[in-house]
């Protein structure tokens, strides 16, 4: 059965304010629709991708007032790094728009007239609670201690204004919730919102006349309108349409019916709400469907410009490369949900699962293929059971991946495609090419390596939505010709064809330089001591004396960073044979399988507790890349993990189907 898929397909990000600089949350909701647009088009469909800036009202004006600049200035200088950070993390959207272009302001006005048309617009006095922050009313009820559920300061607003029969469209929007199950995703959301429209609909003040940075208010013959700006959302969500030129434009009867909105948790209500209803207002057909994911907070904190511990996507991509930021954020958390950013597991995940992991399957491949074949992939052979079991795993996962996929599961698809990369790596272990090699067994040997290069081209092609620059140098050092780059070219095993000459593999992630790294990175931020009104002025200096005072251990731990951990290499051995030194008694003498092309030697003093013969078929702990070196003449190539001393010492031990070579972390 085929996956492919014709149909056009559109998504959207949240077009960004243009108050600050991007963060982590922003590249975060980026990466993922990039991630979703890839995958849509190499199943064969024909995928628009839209993002973009949002310039308009008070949030920005007020930005601009305090910068000293003009609005527009405000929106140019900020505008610049949404658009920088779409070529540095790789995104390929097919346009990028910015709410203050011509081609915007005319179909907001058409919007705002065809409202007007179907009667739902008209003018009373609005009084009540407006946050700029979030540039959205609020009831008596949602506002605490002065503050909106965002955490924005609210001010009282009174003004003459243009309202919306938001109220009108209640009942249809219910109807529409009830027949579509998942025009909002994940189903908390839609919970939530059926919810809120279920407890009424309110009419909505959509224009303002405080300030002029917006799109002026069509006028009527009347003059009615005048001086009043759109209100900024009714302003804002238009830009899914008028990227595609407006309900006319040709790219409207193609693209807009399969419309995906991607946003985050906190701009829910206006997607799934008034959006629809706007829509309704102007008899236009709603979106597919809304998903909202979570939130991200750093270090378990929320992030904010004045805790000064936003993560910047910038330094991000500059320290660990475009490819391991993207496959960390979307491989961390369960997107819906809520998640924690540390570095320490972006590290662990660079290292684990992309360097050693992925890439080392990569690299051991194409060494191999290059040693024992001269590069060429081999004639595909008939195969033993082995081979079997790891093309039941690649069918499996490819199954997990297509249903992942569907519900915006990133997580699971990538734990899917990953559990091909596992099991490669186990194939190389328990197929052992290099002692094909030696026992002169080419047959079988070009068995595992075809087995091995199909498997490694199937890895790439699946990660080409995720990895869009090493899914492609994978891919090019395997030298995979253009025809078998499709996700359909994965749905038969053997899709490699025989004869390719690969080239020699390259590192497709370095380890990493930490140490400089951490010279580069910003210092970590100052906690600031929150003042509570209620307690006792206390000036900065003391609260600091008495939190070292209380918190000062009175030694200082010798820790070492994750990162010093994460350079120990641990992986399982097997002691294939044991002596005793020939120049030391209290060593002896091991020849291990780690699961490589070659056994090693290594030396350790364990002589008093174990006879050589009782220690042959053990499964142990190797540090696998410890500098070799002499021990009484002879050089040890690693070091083993025991516990104990003398006659008491005792070897760390692992079960023995293990396999040789397995990352221990
Ligand atoms: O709301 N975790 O723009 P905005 C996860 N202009 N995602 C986050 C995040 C975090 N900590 N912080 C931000 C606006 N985001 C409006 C949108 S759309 C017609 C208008 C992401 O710059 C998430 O997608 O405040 C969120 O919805 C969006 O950035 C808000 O960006
Ligand atoms: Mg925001």
């Amino acid at each position: 059965m085929s996956d492919q898929k014709t149909d056009p397909f559109y998504i959207t990000t949240p077009i960004y304010y243009v108050n600050g600089e991007p963060h982590i949350g922003h590249a975060y909701t980026s990466v993922a629709v990039d991630t979703m647009a890839r995958w849509h088009r190499m199943l064969g469909r024909d995928t628009y991708f839209l993002t973009g800036t949002d310039e308009h009202g008070q949030k920005i004006e007020k930005s601009a007032r305090e910068a000293g600049i003009a609005p527009i200035e405000q929106a140019n200088r900020f505008s610049a790094p949404f658009r920088a950070l779409t070529d540095l993390l790789d995104l390929s959207n097919d346009d990028f728009i910015r709410t203050t272009e011509a081609r915007h302001q005319s179909v907001v006005q058409d919007v705002w007239r065809r409202m007007v048309a179907a009667g739902d617009i008209y003018s009373d006095t609005y009084a009540g609670w407006y946050s700029v922050g979030d540039e959205a009313y609020f009831t008596e009820d949602e506002v605490v201690d002065g503050k909106a559920p965002s955490g924005h300061t609210v001010e009282w607003m009174e003004e003459q204004s243009f309202f919306f029969r938001l109220s009108k469209y209640g009942p249809a929007l219910l109807q529409h919730l009830e027949d579509n199950p998942e025009f909002v995703r994940p189903k908390t959301r839609y919970n939530e919102i059926k919810r809120f429209i279920e407890s009424g609909l309110n009419d909505i003040s959509i224009s303002r006349s405080a300030f002029d940075w917006g799109i002026p208010v069509p006028q009527t013959d009347a003059g009615e309108g005048a001086g009043h700006v759109i209100y900024v959302w009714v302003d804002a969500l238009s830009n899914y349409i008028s990227a595609l030129g407006g309900p006319d434009g040709d790219k409207f009867g193609k693209f807009w019916p399969s419309a995906v909105h991607v946003i985050g948790k906190d701009i829910l209500r206006f997607h799934a709400v008034y959006w629809p209803c706007f829509l309704m207002s102007a008899g236009l057909p709603l979106p597919q469907q809304i998903y909202a994911h979570g939130w991200w907070t750093h270090d378990s904190v929320k992030m904010s410009k004045t805790l000064g511990n936003v993560v910047d996507p910038v330094e991000m991509v500059a320290k660990y490369g475009a490819d391991p930021f993207r496959y960390f954020l979307l491989r961390e958390i369960t997107f819906g949900t809520d998640g924690d950013f540390s570095e320490r597991a972006l590290q662990s995940r660079y290292h684990g699962d992309l360097a050693n992991n992925y890439g080392n399957l990569a690299n051991r491949t194409l060494g191999m293929l290059g040693r024992y074949h001269a590069g060429k992939v081999p004639t595909r052979g008939e195969g033993a059971e082995i081979d079997d079991a790891l093309r039941a795993t690649v069918t499996a996962a490819r199954a997990d991946m297509i249903s992942a996929m569907e519900r915006f599961a990133f997580q699971k698809a990538l734990a899917a495609i990953w559990t091909v990369a596992d099991a490669g790596n186990k194939y190389i272990a328990e197929t052992t090419p290099w002692v094909l090699a030696k026992q002169g067994n080419q047959a079988r040997l070009d068995e595992v390596l075809y087995t091995l290069c199909e498997t490694l081209r199937i890895l790439g092609v699946w990660t080409q939505p995720f990895l869009p620059n090493k899914a492609p140098a994978l891919l090019g050092q395997l030298n995979v010709p253009a025809d078998a780059l499709s996700f359909e070219s994965t749905a038969e095993w053997g899709g490699f064809a025989s004869g390719t000459q690969t080239n020699p593999p390259e590192a497709l992630f370095p380890r990493l330089d930490l140490k400089k790294a951490a010279d580069k990175a910003p210092k970590p931020p100052k906690q600031k001591k929150k003042k509570t009104p209620k307690e006792a002025p206390v000036t900065e200096k003391t609260a600091e004396t008495t939190e070292t005072a209380a918190e000062a251990p009175a030694e200082k731990p010798s820790y070492i960073q994750f990162e010093d951990f994460t350079k120990v290499e641990l992986r399982s051995a097997k002691i294939v044979a044991a002596e005793p030194h020939p120049n030391a008694d209290r060593l002896l003498k091991l020849t291990v399988d780690a699961g490589e092309e070659n056994h090693r030697t290594v030396c350790a003093g364990i002589a008093a507790a174990y006879k050589p013969e009782e220690l042959v078929g053990k499964t142990v702990i190797l540090v696998a890349n410890l500098k070799p070196r002499k021990l009484r003449g002879v050089m040890s190539e690693g070091m083993l993990l025991a516990g104990g001393e003398g006659e008491n010492v005792h070897l760390t031990t692992l079960p023995g189907d293990l396999p040789p070579g397995t990352q221990i972390t």
